[in-house]
């Protein structure tokens, strides 16, 4: 196996670590060599012995030895250029590149197809916890019906850290910040778009459809402020920005919205960066994955992991139906604070001061806004 490797930041310079350091076992357990044959990046860097570096991605595309191109630069545009022109050359492609595969996952998916060339990407979602292949392969003998967890880490993060620390929603994104945990472009966190590309990725593999992320209806946890979270506490629960996608009779529900959790709940207690993903199934009921979701070796680990799978596994189909029907999850408990007494149906009810809180029963969110209309409330979506 003969490996380019293009970008050589964080993740990329990880993957070149683990891959000297481990050489001799991935070497033995899959019965051949293993060489990183270049290193691209256009910042010139020292590389270990025997990798040639370059400046330019097209020395690696255009090197028939390579058979394999690790794509770690990150968005839409050159990205895309750089996995479509190796997979047309038949190199095999592991990407961590999570918005190109929830924007261009159908296009990759078809070329990679026709050029008889697999692409992984286990690393966009979850860092290094494996949740892509067991959404499509590990729990092919299930039909999955739910997929739901926490699936960004910065905000995760910033959440903790109000809870906590007692910090306003600023404070803590100002430390989040301060130790490199926002992506530079702050909305992909805050909005809940890192977390939208990550859930419609799981909901690709596991439901076997692909649509537009931008069809997910996407809240971040801007609105979550430290007052709600006391509320919420006193209620017995945590607020967690959870991205969540189930199968309905006539399509996929699907979105992303901070939630109150009961703090019982094993994904109330997923704290700090880590990532939680749970998935429903008929046959194994629950299961669950968690840990770090981000960071250099946790994210190489997935990728080299990757690089391994290109070598033993026949090419699996990624021939999903294009699909309109995406909505978001309206029929839910729904947490609102008002400054004044509300007449809705409710389960919990909680005063202080001049807020009264509700947890209200099931109830489809149009009604419920019906119900609301006139006020000026918080309102976050309940679990369970
Ligand atoms: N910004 C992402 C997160 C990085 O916080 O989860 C890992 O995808």
């Amino acid at each position: 196996m003969k490996i380019g490797i293009i970008g050589l930041g964080t993740v990329g310079y990880g993957v070149v670590e683990i891959l000297t350091e481990q050489k001799e076992r991935l070497e033995k357990t899959i019965g051949e060599e293993v060489v990183i044959k270049y290193g691209c990046s256009l910042d010139d860097m020292d590389l270990p012995e025997g990798i040639i570096y370059t400046a330019d991605y097209k020395d690696i595309i255009n090197d028939d030895e390579v058979d394999t191109v690790v794509e770690l630069i990150g968005g839409t545009t050159i990205a895309k250029t750089i996995i479509l022109e190796a997979l047309k050359r038949g190199k095999n492609v592991v990407t961590a590149n999570k918005a190109l595969i929830a924007h261009d996952g159908q296009e990759i998916f078809k070329v990679a197809a026709l050029n008889n060339a697999k692409i992984y990407y286990e690393a966009a979602v979850g860092g290094g916890i494996p949740v892509v292949a067991p959404a499509k392969e590990n729990l092919i003998a299930n039909e999955i019906k739910k997929i739901e967890g926490i699936l960004n880490g910065t905000t995760n993060f910033i959440l903790t850290l109000m809870e906590t620390d007692n910090l306003d929603f600023d404070e803590a994104l100002t430390i989040a910040d301060g130790l490199g945990f926002v992506e530079a472009d702050a909305s992909l966190d805050l909005d809940g778009i890192d977390a939208a590309h990550k859930i419609q990725i799981l909901a690709m593999n596991a439901f076997e459809v692909f649509f537009d992320y931008k069809k997910i209806q996407a809240t971040g946890i801007r609105k979550v402020t430290k007052l709600d979270m006391d509320y919420a506490k006193a209620l017995g629960y945590r607020i967690k920005l959870i991205a969540q996608a189930k199968k309905l009779e006539n399509g996929i529900g699907i979105d992303v919205s901070p939630t109150l959790i009961g703090t019982k709940d094993i994904v109330a207690n997923v704290n700090q960066a880590y990532n939680v993903v749970e998935i429903s199934c008929n046959y194994l009921e629950n299961v669950i994955f968690y840990g770090k979701g981000a960071g250099r070796y946790v994210t190489a680990s997935a990728v080299v992991s990757d690089i391994m799978k290109t070598h033993e596994q026949a090419v699996w189909s990624h021939d999903y139906n294009e699909t309109d029907a995406i909505y978001p999850i309206t029929f839910s408990r729904y947490y609102v604070r008002c400054d004044q007494p509300l007449d809705i149906d409710y389960d919990t009810y909680y005063s202080q001061g001049k807020d009264h809180i509700y947890i209200t029963n099931e109830i489809e969110y149009s009604e419920l806004e019906e119900q609301l209309k006139g006020y000026t409330t918080n309102l976050f979506k309940v679990r369970g």
